[in-house]
């Protein structure tokens, strides 16, 4: 992992003791995230994956305000996972499910939408095992970093053709991807 996911992952850890820094670092993730629900389609009951969620998992709790959709927020760091817990309890919102584990390797059959963030890798494993368990129709969207953070942020493995996309403002990145479901993708 680079130094700048790095950097985010230890100021969302510190930051969970602030609720004005979660806030001011999550205001401008809830466009995003909209953004994203609209291209994924997200329909009235689909399970719900927010694939490394961190300490703030600002990306869960807006897919779960935003849809009313049941959502689990995954990671792979357990430290991330307790400050997320802490945090959930501490905000009252007891509709987001914790879960360690890998987007890479974890069996993704119970969801119908993953959500990625910029900061997970590989991205190239996270995909395949998309493509590889997910049922049929799910949808996964992926943030693509922009070219210039390539040595910070793993950029989006090419041969992986996206269905749909979205623009999006970031500094970080310019886009949301859309891939679905289907075997063939690849
Ligand atoms: C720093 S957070 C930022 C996410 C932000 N809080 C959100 O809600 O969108 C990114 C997290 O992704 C996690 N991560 C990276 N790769 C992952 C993977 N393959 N599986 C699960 N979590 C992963 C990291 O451990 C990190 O905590």
């Amino acid at each position: 992992m680079g130094t700048l996911p790095k950097a985010v992952q230890l100021l969302e850890k510190g930051w969970t003791i602030s609720p004005i820094m979660q806030e001011i670092y999550s205001y401008p993730y809830k466009k995003i995230v909209k953004r994203e629900a609209q291209l994924a389609e997200i329909k009235h009951g689909e399970r719900i994956l927010s694939l490394g969620c961190g300490a703030i998992p600002f990306t869960a709790i807006f897919l779960r305000e935003i849809t009313g959709n049941p959502v689990t927020a995954l990671d792979v760091d357990p430290v991330a996972l307790e400050k997320a817990e802490t945090l959930l309890k501490k905000r009252g919102l007891r509709n987001i499910t914790l879960k360690l584990g890998n987007g890479a390797s974890i069996d993704l059959s119970e969801y119908s939408v993953v959500v990625t963030a910029l900061q997970v890798e590989p991205k190239k494993e996270i995909l395949n095992n998309f493509f590889g368990t997910a049922p049929k129709g799910a949808r996964l969207v992926m943030r693509a970093p922009r070219k210039i953070f390539y040595s910070s942020y793993e950029p989006v493995p090419v041969g992986y053709k996206p269905q749909g996309e979205v623009s999006q403002p970031m500094i970080t990145f310019g886009k949301s991807l859309l891939y679905k479901g289907e075997k063939n993708n690849v």
